[in-house]
């Protein structure tokens, strides 16, 4: 059964209630959220494989411990998602990232795809999804439901702010998949926004309203 891990260190949610105040800008919004992307990468990346390796120090040899196995992929789904990546690029510089294109038809609130580019080998590796929202739950559902078609078996999702309706969503259909996020929100508004939440992550991010 999928595991929701609400990451709630007093460092990221004195960033997050900042995020969420109206009159912070574009350029302190991205600085936040890649500050939070950090600190939740932390939490994330923690159950990561070790393997032995034998090393000498200036000492003695020892036996150290580097990470094993399989490499990691980050897949945002844009455009909000890219707000998250370079944070995780900083604990992770050799992962790959590939690009989910979908956005929220404004009737439906279904989400449309329109790009998607993965790495060549993302099968043989851990993915983590990132998307600020987690809101009705559609969008990272569908990417998550791509990555899976394209035979991707070890996926966990990485959002900033979520409600319980999106999580159910994601669960009921990715029971495999475990969430990450920074807060739990109240509910979805007649809009299929997240109240209190933070608004628009997209145009936050990138000033386009
Ligand atoms: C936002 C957000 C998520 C999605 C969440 O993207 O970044 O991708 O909505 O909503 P859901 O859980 O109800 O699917 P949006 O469609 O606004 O596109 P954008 O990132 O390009 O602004
Ligand atoms: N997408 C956003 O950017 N914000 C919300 O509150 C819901 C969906």
């Amino acid at each position: 059964m999928s595991q929701l891990h609400v990451i709630n260190h007093p460092l990221i949610q004195h960033k997050l209630t900042y995020m969420r105040k109206t009159d912070t800008g574009s350029k302190d919004f991205r600085t936040l959220l890649n500050e939070i992307s950090v600190l939740m990468g932390y939490e994330v990346t923690r159950d990561l494989p070790l393997e032995d390796c034998e090393i000498e120090t200036p000492i003695t040899k020892m036996t150290g411990k580097v990470i094993s196995g399989r490499k990691l992929a980050v897949i945002p789904i844009l455009r909000a998602g890219l707000g998250m990546v370079d944070g995780l690029l900083e604990l992770v510089p050799v992962a790959k990232v590939g690009h989910i294109g979908l956005y929220r038809d404004p009737e439906t609130h279904k989400p449309v795809e329109y790009y998607c580019k993965l790495p060549s080998d993302i099968e043989e590796r851990i993915v983590i999804v990132v998307d600020p929202m987690l809101a009705t739950g559609g969008s990272a559902s569908d990417a998550i439901t791509m990555l899976k078609a394209r035979g991707c078996n070890n996926i966990r999702l990485m959002c900033l702010v979520s409600v319980p309706e999106g999580i159910a969503k994601v669960q009921a259909d990715h029971p495999d998949v475990d969430i990450y996020t920074a807060a739990v929100d109240d509910h979805l508004n007649e809009n299929a926004y997240i109240v209190p939440g933070l608004g628009d992550a997209g145009d936050r991010i990138f000033g386009t309203k």
